[in-house]
């Protein structure tokens, strides 16, 4: 009787409140004791609750080495309340090449609220042979039903968030910092997404502030402040044969300060059946962006496996709407299409770039015609 009742104490108030500390399970915020086992431990727990679940994770330092938090759970509601920071191991051999760090698969109805994400990157970035795959700080895999609020990612290895294969993720008041030189270090990559929200965010990273890859429909960015970085950009697309497109994409309320790019779509001098159309970017401050607007249909590094140099993806519905600021070069706004298939229905609107203090100058080549050009501009 005496080990039954006292079974009970244990387990009863742990399971009733559905709330697991991840310290319960073992976790030490010392930043230097391995945290995983008791990370997915508390996951393991949280995710088999047939009741709503919140996972605590306390102020101070975890290590966390790999860590797959795997779905479908026995409920649709869990929330990881972080106060604490996760670092990931500064030595990038211990994440064993398998290009994630944290992993969130198959999980349905999840929420992260605060906490910090380090992931450590700096000696990876120095890595020069024998490097493996990259690994990014957090992605979410086939999970719908998503919201991460207040989360802070520094210095991953590659990208910080990655959202694919996802349904309905909120995206709001996060920040991602990594230095303006450091590789790849995209700050939130979307692809084969539907209903993805980001607002609120704040990037300065050495890649794309946000990348846009294939398959991403109905997706909303707003109050955005993106530098450095490479800016927001719609690909690469096209680097396969066959590939699902891009559609209904509104970019709106956002600062770059001393981007590489502004708005950019990009893809693969490479045939494929890849599409962007409905694209709105609007309203956009560019200070000292190097290209403020840019479509590029040539990409093809090191000039390889692009055999007829000609890409296939079609560019359709693209409005540019009151955009203002500066230009670091004298060609601010840069249409270059794919020969066999030109951009369409391209609309510049309110656009007020300068270069030097003189209106900024304007390219295209392969476009079926812009509408709304400032009369000072002529495409050549
Ligand atoms: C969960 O437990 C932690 C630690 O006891 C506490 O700080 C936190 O407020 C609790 N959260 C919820 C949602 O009950
Ligand atoms: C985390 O911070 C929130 C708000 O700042 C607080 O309500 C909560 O109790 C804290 N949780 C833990 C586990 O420290
Ligand atoms: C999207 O996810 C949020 C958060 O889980 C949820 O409240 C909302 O109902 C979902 N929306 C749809 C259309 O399913
Ligand atoms: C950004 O956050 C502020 C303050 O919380 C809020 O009022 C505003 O509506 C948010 N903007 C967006 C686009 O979510
Ligand atoms: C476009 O996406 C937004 C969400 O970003 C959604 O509210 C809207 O209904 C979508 N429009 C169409 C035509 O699907």
């Amino acid at each position: 009787m005496k080990v039954v009742f006292s079974l009970l104490c244990i387990c009863f108030p742990l399971v009733a409140s559905g709330n697991y500390s991840v310290v319960d399970f073992g976790a030490d915020p010392n930043g230097e004791t391995d945290s995983t086992q008791s990370f997915l431990k508390a996951w393991a727990s949280a995710c088999s609750s047939v009741t709503p679940a919140t996972i605590s994770v306390p102020p101070g330092k975890f290590l966390i080495k790999k860590a797959v938090f795997r779905g479908p759970c026995s409920n649709t509601a869990i929330t990881i309340e972080m106060n604490g920071t996760l670092i990931a191991p500064s030595d990038y051999r211990e994440l064993g090449g398998s290009g994630n760090w944290l992993l969130f698969v198959k999980v349905s109805g999840l929420s992260i609220n605060g906490g910090t994400l380090d992931g450590q990157g700096a000696n990876f970035w120095a890595c020069e042979k024998n490097c493996p795959a990259a690994a990014r700080s957090i992605t979410f895999n086939y999970a719908m039903d998503v919201v991460i609020n207040g989360l802070t990612s520094i210095n991953s290895k590659n990208s910080h968030i990655v959202i694919n294969g996802c349904e309905n993720v909120t995206v709001q008041q996060v920040t991602v910092v990594a230095p303006d030189q450091s590789p790849n270090t995209d700050g939130i990559h979307v692809q084969m997404s539907s209903g993805v929200t980001i607002t609120n965010t704040s990037i300065r990273t050495g890649d794309d502030c946000i990348s846009i890859g294939p398959g991403a429909t109905n997706l909303w960015i707003q109050s955005i402040e993106c530098g450095p970085g490479h800016g927001i950009s719609i690909g690469s697309l096209g680097k396969d044969l066959v590939e699902e497109g891009v559609k209904n994409v509104t970019v709106k309320d956002v600062v770059f300060t001393g981007t590489q790019n502004g708005f950019r779509i990009k893809s693969w001098a490479r045939p494929s059946n890849g599409f962007a159309k409905q694209v709105l970017f609007q309203d956009a401050i560019m200070k000292n962006v190097r290209y403020p607007i840019i479509i590029d249909q040539n990409y093809c590094p090191n000039t390889k496996g692009c055999p007829s140099q000609s890409s296939g993806v079609k560019i359709n519905q693209v409005t540019y709407r009151n955009i203002q600021g500066t230009s670091t070069t004298k060609v601010a706004m840069k249409f270059d299409c794919s020969v066999s298939n030109p951009c369409k229905d391209i609309k510049l609107e309110d656009v007020g770039l300068t270069y030097r203090e003189n209106p900024a100058q304007l390219t295209c080549v392969n476009t079926d015609g812009i509408t709304g050009l400032a009369l000072t501009s002529s495409c050549s």
